[in-house]
């Protein structure tokens, strides 16, 4: 996630999390970046970030795709698993307090989550049943006034995969979102106070994605991970925020 992105997705969280005191939750941890900002938002206002992963990565992230990273590789089952990177980067920026770390599939958390959120980051697998399943299972528990991100949202198909686009453009499409702001591929909409109930189209109108669209073009490989030997991450003071005394 680029800084500047960041810091918009920080932003809303502080302005989320001002306005009550309902829980932040990202889909899609990976080594934790995302979460840091999320996180630091969550210490500010007294709130609380739950970040969803598998830790497996998603299928574009796997050995063979341009952002596979060979280094969060289990060498013991040869398996994706950036669970332990995560942990240390929450860690690392002091907010265990703060970050609740969720192990398992999106869905499957969802079908069993009731709280409403007061903020919503979308940024999990990228591939067509992945992302849509992430839509619609839970941008329905965004609160009244709550925000909805998205990451990755490219109009142009030749900057990135459409998948987070077409889901943007259904929050929008359903009357119940309103778009904030745009800052590079990020996207933050607002649920309206009175909006109608969510509906949710399995796919956009374009039709089915092809395997080729999944790749996403803005993701970094796994830098926060500070169990690297070198790398930002590698500092244990790591933290994005405090660098700029936003924190
Ligand atoms: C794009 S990365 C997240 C990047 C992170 N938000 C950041 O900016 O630092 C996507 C993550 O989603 C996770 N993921 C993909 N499909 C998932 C699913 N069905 N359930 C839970 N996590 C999933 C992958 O394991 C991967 O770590």
């Amino acid at each position: 996630m680029p800084e500047d992105e960041g810091l918009a997705l920080h932003r809303a969280a502080l302005a989320a999390g001002a306005s009550g005191h309902r829980p932040f939750l990202e889909v899609g941890t990976y080594c934790g970046k995302s979460a840091v900002y999320l996180g630091a938002a969550a210490r500010q206002t007294g709130n609380v970030l739950f970040t969803v992963d598998h830790h497996h990565g998603s299928e574009e992230l796997q050995a063979g795709w341009p952002y596979h990273d060979p280094e969060v590789v289990d060498p013991r089952t040869g398996a994706m698993d950036t669970l332990p990177f995560a942990r240390r980067t929450i860690r690392d920026a002091g907010l265990e307090g703060h970050v609740v770390l969720v192990v398992g599939d999106s869905v499957t958390v969802a079908r069993a989550w009731a709280e409403p959120l007061s903020l919503l980051f979308i940024d999990g697998g990228h591939g067509e049943d992945v992302a849509w399943g992430d839509y619609r299972a839970w941008a329905a528990k965004v609160a009244e006034g709550g925000t909805l991100a998205i990451h990755d949202v490219f109009a142009d198909p030749k900057e990135g995969g459409q998948v987070p686009y077409d889901i943007y453009r259904a929050a929008l499409a359903s009357g119940a979102f309103e778009e904030v702001s745009a800052t590079g591929s990020l996207r933050l909409l607002a649920r309206l106070e009175t909006g109608p109930t969510l509906t949710f189209p399995h796919r956009a109108a374009s039709g089915p994605r092809t395997p080729a669209h999944h790749q996403t073009a803005a993701l970094p490989p796994c830098v926060p991970g500070p169990l690297r030997s070198s790398g930002p991450m590698a500092r244990p003071e790591f933290d994005p925020l405090a660098r700029r005394g936003n924190d």
